[in-house]
């Protein structure tokens, strides 16, 4: 070899080198454009900041005017809340006491407990208005707690509570009397499994089926056949979508360790489209179709509640325009597309978020109402995907299994559900399904509105979440006025508002003066108080202050601490 072509080739892998970090930088920056710019859309970030949040909170004082406000609109607000607080203790007295025995040793309870309000609140608002979690009875729409009291259900049961309470009654009683005779034998079926995957098949339009514990464990299953027939290896979620509680779907905070095989992609963007057309590794992309009500943003929890910048706004149209274009993606790229029906799955219509949006999905994962009132998650999928063995190579299989999948009871009460799916009265709940509950909206959101009173509310069919419309540090308050004028919400509080299906105009008319009569009983204790010169930034701005300031003061200690050591 002469110099010359010594040098040539030196040149030539430095130029080839050059291409390819040009290229990986390229990618790497593409990857990065299609996150979504808020804190959800960078899961590592969030993450890593989680961690440095320092604990402080309101003393009494400061509770009731952490906004700036006067002493006069101070005071209001503690009447109010010391009211509020008087009701609890005496209409709740033996949920109140049942609950805080039982939180001494359910973690769940703690957690949930300490969650309901932003942090620097949660202490003082526990002491105070402490949680009330039993309830003896259901019926119709409404719930009896341990102290005889009834209030509306808009928990829907996180979303299981598709047809009433009394329909799920009835299909775990009948179901349970179906397989009463094999009872709980698992390894072998009982034969309303056939019945039940037969009208899967026929419901989801794809040809077979897997029965699973959980959602959680339909989306780990859809995921890890993806990843096994397409032989790549990462999987693409929606910023601020849920999927469970399994890691590789849960990137941000609440999983200890990062989920390195997960991008986490702007939702409705060109530039996520980017990303799955110039990737190699990507097996699969989920999709939660709820994400349509208020897409990049995570589930609205009143504990994150901070200032009124929670929006939300459902638009069908732009929404199916974004699955077709996804759908096409994936076709072009063998991208296996997932649909996470958990929560949508027969509440946007009988066939799903497929047949509510007209774009068929490779694998579909449903769950919650599907089990009859029983825990469920389950995979549809054509035959190609949910295979689990190679005949070509019989060492490699994709393994799942779990105890009580196609539990007896379970299976018999899905086959309740199923059948009744068809029954006229069932039929009736789904005729005209989103005018009914976009006019409910709309009545209610005309009637806040002509009282000027600062709340609205966004609507996905007969999911609800409550929006805020002038800035304030107190709108997570709202959950507990709802509940003292007899309106049941889940621990997230106002952020959803799960109707069941069999509300009649009645019940609706009577959560809607109680809805009113909430806001304006808040509204009259001054929490919606505000600076003319208050917005949601200057909010979020004096908050970051004061974790800064702790954050300081909290290391300031921490090195005192170690120089008298
Ligand atoms: C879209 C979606 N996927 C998965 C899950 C997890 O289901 P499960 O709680 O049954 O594990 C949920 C639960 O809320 C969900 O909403």
């Amino acid at each position: 070899m002469n110099w010359g072509s010594a040098t040539l080739g030196f040149y030539g892998a430095g130029a080839a080198a050059v291409a390819t970090s040009v290229a990986t930088l390229r990618k790497r920056l593409e990857l990065s454009r299609a996150k979504h710019r808020s804190l959800a859309g960078h899961a590592r970030i969030a993450r890593r900041l989680a961690r440095l949040l320092p604990f402080y909170e309101y003393g009494e004082e400061r509770f009731f005017c952490s906004d700036g406000a006067p002493a006069e609109i101070a005071a209001r607000r503690r009447t109010g809340f010391e009211r509020l607080s008087q009701l609890y203790r005496t209409r709740f007295a033996e949920t109140i006491k049942c609950t805080a025995e039982a939180a001494e040793t359910l973690s769940d309870f703690q957690f949930t407990a300490v969650y309901r309000v932003p942090f620097q609140y949660s202490r003082f608002v526990r002491a105070h208005l402490p949680s009330a979690s039993f309830v003896a009875s259901s019926n119709g729409v409404m719930l009896t707690d341990l102290d005889d009291n009834r209030s509306y259900d808009l928990t829907g049961s996180y979303g299981v509570n598709l047809f009433g309470y009394d329909f799920y009654k009835e299909t775990i009683e009948r179901g349970a009397a179906r397989v009463h005779a094999l009872g709980p034998v698992l390894g072998s079926y009982h034969p309303v499994i056939v019945e039940n995957a037969k009208a899967l098949k026929e419901i989801s339009g794809l040809d077979e089926v897997s029965f699973h514990m959980s959602g959680t464990e339909a989306v780990m299953q859809a995921v890890r056949l993806a990843r096994y027939h397409t032989g790549r290896s990462h999987l693409v979620c929606f910023c601020g979508a849920y999927h469970g509680w399994w890691g590789d779907v849960q990137p941000g905070v609440g999983n200890p360790v990062p989920a390195r095989e997960t991008y986490t992609l702007t939702d409705m963007s060109e530039s996520a489209l980017r990303v799955l057309r110039k990737r190699r590794n990507i097996a699969c992309v989920l999709v939660n179709p709820l994400q349509a009500l208020h897409p990049n943003r995570s589930a609205p929890s009143d504990s994150a509640l901070i200032d009124s910048g929670r929006s939300a706004h459902f638009d069908k149209a732009r929404y199916t325009e974004w699955l077709k274009k996804l759908r096409a993606v994936c076709t072009e790229r063998g991208i296996v597309l997932i649909f996470d029906e958990v929560f949508v799955g027969f509440r946007l219509a009988k066939g799903g978020a497929q047949e509510y949006f007209g774009v068929k999905a490779d694998l579909v994962t449903y769950g919650k109402t599907l089990g009859g009132g029983l825990p469920i998650g389950v995979v549809c999928g054509c035959g190609d995907l949910m295979k689990r063995y190679r005949d070509d190579r019989p060492a490699d299989i994709c393994f799942a299994r779990g105890t009580f999948n196609s539990h007896p009871y379970v299976m018999a009460a899905m086959n309740e559900f199923l059948h009744r799916l068809n029954a006229p009265e069932i039929d009736a709940l789904y005729r005209d399904l989103d005018r009914i509950w976009d006019e409910r909206a709309r009545t209610l959101n005309a009637r806040v509105a002509a009282e000027n009173l600062p709340v609205r509310l966004a609507n996905l069919s007969s999911i609800w979440t409550v929006c805020y419309t002038q800035p304030s540090r107190y709108n997570w308050m709202l959950q507990y006025y709802l509940r003292a004028e007899g309106l049941t919400l889940s621990w997230i509080g106002t952020g959803r508002l799960i109707f069941s299906l069999n509300y009649t105009e009645t019940d609706f008319a009577a959560v809607a003066d109680r809805f009113v009569a909430a806001i304006k009983a808040m509204q009259q204790d001054g929490w919606w108080w505000c600076d003319d010169a208050a917005t949601n930034k200057s909010i979020k701005r004096a908050v970051l202050k004061e974790i800064i300031a702790h954050r300081l003061a909290h290391r300031l200690f921490l090195r005192r601490q170690s120089t008298k050591e």
